[in-house]
C-alpha cells in the first residue's frame, strides 16, 4: 500500500490513493478495479486473484474516504474520484489500462473515461452498475441519508444496505464480513460518496462513444442496479457482452465470485497487452 498527498489537478484537489499492484510489469494487460459504496478494495479480492492468475497486472485502490484512503472536505464529486484514479495511473506508469467498476465504481469509471485522453482507457467492465443519473427521488433519498449519517453514524447505511447487497441465500459469514467492511468506513467518506453519486451526470452517451471492449455483469436479483439498467447499457454498447448472474443480488463479486471471475477473465484475456 502507498500513502497519500493532496494536490490540485484539473481544478480539483487530488489525493494519492493507497493501492495494491500485482502481476507482470511488462507485456501484460492492466486492469484497475474500482470498488462500490460503502465498501473498499476487499470486495474485489476473488477477481483480483483470478485476473492475476490469468496473467493480468491488477491494480486495486481504495477510493477517497474509504479503506485506508484519506478523506477530504466535500462537496463530493465524481470528478474528484476520477482525478484520483488518473493520478494513481500516472504514478504507477499505466499508459493505457482497462477499468472495472462495481456500482459506484462504475460511475467513477465513466467519469475517468470522460476525463482521460482518447484511448487511454482500453476497456470497461461494468459490474452491477448503471449509466443513468439519479432520479429526483433517489437524489432526495441520498441527502436524507447524509443527514442521518451525520446524526447517527455509519450503521444507518450498513443497516439499510445489507439486505440489498446479498441475497437471502448468502451464508451468514459473508453477511457478517460485508457488514464489518461497511462499519469500518468513516462517515466523512460516506457523505462525500453520497454527494458525488447524487450529482453525477448520466453516462449513456459516454458509453455509446466508448470504442474499447465492454463487459456488463449483473446479479439476476440485483435491486440497486437491476438487470433492466444493464440492458439499457447494452443498448448503448451493442457489442458488449452481458452476463446475468443467476440467484445473485447486488454484491455479485463476493456472493457469486466464480461466475463473475469467469466473465471478467474472458474480458481481460481479449485485451491486447499494454505497450
Ligand atoms: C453501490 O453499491 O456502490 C451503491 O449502492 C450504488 C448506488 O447507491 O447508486
Amino acid at each position: 500500500m502507498f500513502f497519500p498527498r493532496a494536490r490540485q489537478c484539473s481544478g480539483v484537489d487530488v489525493v494519492d490513493l493507497p493501492h495494491s499492484d500485482k502481476g507482470p510489469r511488462t507485456g501484460a494487460p492492466i486492469v484497475v478495479l474500482l470498488h462500490g459504496f460503502p465498501l473498499d478494495h476487499a470486495m474485489w479480492a476473488p477477481q483480483a486473484r483470478a485476473l492475476e492468475a490469468a496473467g493480468v497486472r491488477v491494480v486495486v485502490p481504495d477510493l477517497r474516504g474509504f479503506g485506508k484512503a484519506p478523506s477530504t472536505q466535500g462537496p463530493g464529486s465524481m470528478a474528484a474520484y476520477a482525478e484520483d484514479v488518473l493520478r494513481l495511473a500516472d504514478r504507477a506508469g499505466l499508459r493505457n489500462f482497462a477499468l472495472a467498476g462495481f456500482s459506484m465504481g462504475g460511475y467513477v469509471a465513466f467519469e475517468v473515461v470522460r476525463r482521460a485522453p482518447p484511448g487511454r482507457i482500453a476497456a470497461l467492465a461494468l459490474v452491477d452498475t448503471r449509466a443513468e443519473p439519479d432520479t429526483d427521488d433517489a437524489r432526495k433519498g441520498r441527502y436524507a441519508t447524509i443527514e442521518k449519517v451525520r446524526l447517527d453514524g455509519v450503521h444507518v447505511v450498513a443497516d439499510a444496505m445489507l439486505q440489498e447487497l446479498l441475497s437471502s441465500a448468502a451464508p451468514a459469514e459473508l453477511r457478517e464480513q460485508v457488514r464489518a467492511t461497511m462499519m469500518a468506513q468513516r462517515p466523512e467518506g460516506i457523505v462525500f460518496a453520497l454527494e458525488a453519486m447524487a450529482t453525477r451526470p448520466g453516462s449513456l452517451e459516454t458509453l455509446q462513444k466508448f470504442a474499447g471492449p465492454v463487459a456488463i455483469v449483473v446479479g439476476e436479483k440485483d435491486e440497486i442496479t437491476p438487470p433492466t439498467a444493464a440492458r439499457l447499457m447494452m443498448q448503448s454498447a451493442p457489442a458488449a457482452t452481458l452476463t446475468i448472474v443467476p440467484r445473485a443480488a447486488h454484491l455479485t463479486t463476493l456472493e457469486k465470485a466464480d461466475e463473475v471471475n469467469e466473465a471478467m477473465v474472458a474480458w481481460a484475456r481479449a485485451l491486447t497487452s499494454s505497450p
